[in-house]
């Protein structure tokens, strides 16, 4: 039988600048659930990558004196080998530059002429290139004689130029039916309100083609506009299923995307304009769209002109990437804004995962690798006691996977951890080391209960921390395709014959001077 199929994206990212850190969680929340449904058995297909057109693009381009091209070549391949430093289990990555993308951005403007949502006029408003979008009057500010985007902060431009609209305002009760009748398609609920309220007041046309510069996709068949950088980057969730080729396997197999992981800021773009566009185009729509919060530090969204990025790159070369992965979802709740610090980093990391999870780990093989043959002990007698820690897991299973498949990564995470706790309260309570000499059989039991849990643990925490959880998984010599959640309650994981493998300290615990 065919696994089921799993369709997840992030944000494709303007490679304008270095990536930051609010890049770094788009792609490790959409990386542990990619992960997360890897073990759930699903063929998981998760795609990431760059957005390389638009007036912000080409402006930081001629800034730094290069060709719009080349500086793309250049900027998104830092964001390529970022995919690698995060440890990301993407499946492709797109470039908007590329020609399959442009193949599939023409189809899909070439659609939407068809149906006649496309006509030409004159577009006069408010700009922001830092946002590439346009904003109504009442949605701008004032300030020393600037405009200003009250809901991002960026400056805006006055803009007059012929353009093609797209006929936004005759989807406007289709949108509202279809957030209606399919209450998850945007989530959280509170954005879901935002974006509801804001279609109810009723949708404008909207701009897609601009003629004021060159770096983009041409409109097919009228050479002096490009396409609207915002159509022309969210058909990149198509272009890489090998849209227009709809009968193509991934394609079918893949289409419609499980979730879009996007932050806040770019809901609109993806819960009016995509839909509308796809509704337009007679493609079927995503099922889920997922608005993650802020990262914040200082209390303040990170930002080039706040001066308070922390920099992902030298987070991780310091404390290391599973450190990062789980420190993000555990001190940042999901939907939410939340603050990071780098003194809240090494608590966590000294708390949840060496003195947790490492040190269980390290105290139970040292344990067995000296007093058991380095070999894992079977047994066949469990106390109830010993039966309560694994089942206390087992029966927890459907509510970690109901977490995990509405987007509750902090209560997942926060139930998983409570396991490795429990488990080292049973070692200290049950003293193995005790029971070596006066009754061997009661060690072996309680050893092959506590490494069967730190087993269990262990897949569980794969998608959040992977490194370490494989780690453990090799040591214990669990082959690879039994590391998933059906094997959680399997018995047979072990090789009780096989001698265990090298093991290295999980986490180093970060001493402080103050
Ligand atoms: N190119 C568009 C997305 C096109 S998707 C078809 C874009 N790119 S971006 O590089 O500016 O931002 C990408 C993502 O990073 C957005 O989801 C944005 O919310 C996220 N973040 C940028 N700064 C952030 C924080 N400080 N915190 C969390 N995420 C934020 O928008």
């Amino acid at each position: 039988m065919q696994n089921k199929s799993f369709y997840i994206t992030t944000p494709i990212y303007y490679p304008s600048g270095k990536p930051h850190m609010g890049h770094a969680y788009s792609s490790i929340v959409a990386d542990i659930f990619a992960r997360f449904k890897n073990i759930e058995g699903f063929d998981v297909f998760y795609l990431t990558g760059t957005d390389e057109h638009g007036l912000k693009i080409q402006r930081e381009a001629e800034k730094n004196k290069k060709d719009p091209k080349k500086f793309c070549d250049e900027l998104s391949a830092t964001f390529r080998d970022l995919t690698k430093t995060l440890n990301l289990s993407n499946s492709d990555f797109i470039r908007t530059t590329e020609d399959r993308h442009y193949k599939s951005v023409k189809e899909i403007w070439q659609r939407l002429q068809k149906s006649g949502d496309i006509y030409l006029s004159k577009y006069s408003g408010w700009y922001s290139i830092s946002d590439e979008a346009y904003y109504d009057e009442d949605e701008i500010i004032s300030k020393n004689n600037k405009k200003y985007s009250k809901s991002s902060g960026s400056e805006v431009d006055w803009v007059e130029e012929e353009s093609y609209f797209f006929k936004l305002s005759k989807w406007q009760n289709k949108l509202l039916q279809h957030y209606d009748k399919n209450p998850s398609f945007i989530l959280p609920e509170s954005r879901k309100n935002e974006v509801v309220n804001f279609v109810k007041k009723g949708l404008k046309d909207l701009s897609v083609s601009r003629t004021s510069f060159t770096w983009g996709i041409p409109v097919p068949q009228n050479k002096k506009h490009v396409i609207y950088v915002w159509l022309d980057a969210l058909t990149n969730y198509i272009s890489a299923l090998n849209f227009p080729d709809t009968s193509n396997e991934l394609f079918k197999k893949f289409w419609p995307a499980s979730i879009h992981i996007i932050g806040k800021d770019i809901l609109r773009f993806h819960a009016i304009y995509w839909p509308a566009f796809l509704m337009a185009a007679n493609i079927p729509l995503p099922k889920k769209i997922y608005g993650h919060g802020w990262i914040l530090s200082d209390e303040k969204k990170m930002s080039k002109s706040l001066g308070n990025i922390l920099d992902p790159i030298e987070i991780i070369n310091k404390y290391g990437i599973d450190q990062l992965r789980y420190y993000l979802i555990k001190e940042v709740s999901l939907g939410n804004d939340g603050n990071i610090s780098l003194k809240n980093l090494e608590d966590c990391i000294n708390n949840d995962l060496a003195n947790n999870f490492g040190n269980l780990c390290q105290r139970v093989f040292t344990f067995v690798k000296k007093n058991c043959s380095n070999k894992i002990p079977n047994s066949k007698n469990f106390d109830k006691v010993d039966l309560a820690l694994t089942e206390n897991l087992i029966k927890t299973l459907p509510a970690l996977i109901e977490n995990m498949n509405n987007q509750k990564l902090n209560n997942y995470l926060n139930e998983v951890i409570s396991f490795s706790f429990d488990a080292n309260k049973y070692f200290n309570d049950l003293k193995p080391w005790e029971l070596k000499n006066k009754d061997p059989e009661r060690m072996n039991a309680v050893l092959n209960t506590i490494i069967t849990q730190i087993k269990n643990i262990s897949i569980l925490l794969n998608p959040i921390i992977p490194i370490a959880s494989e780690n453990v998984l090799d040591f214990l010599n669990v082959p690879v395709e039994k590391r998933k959640i059906t094997f959680i309650k399997d018995k047979n994981v072990f090789d009780y014959q096989k001698e265990l493998n090298e093991f290295n300290i999980l986490f180093k615990k970060i001493e402080n001077d103050n």
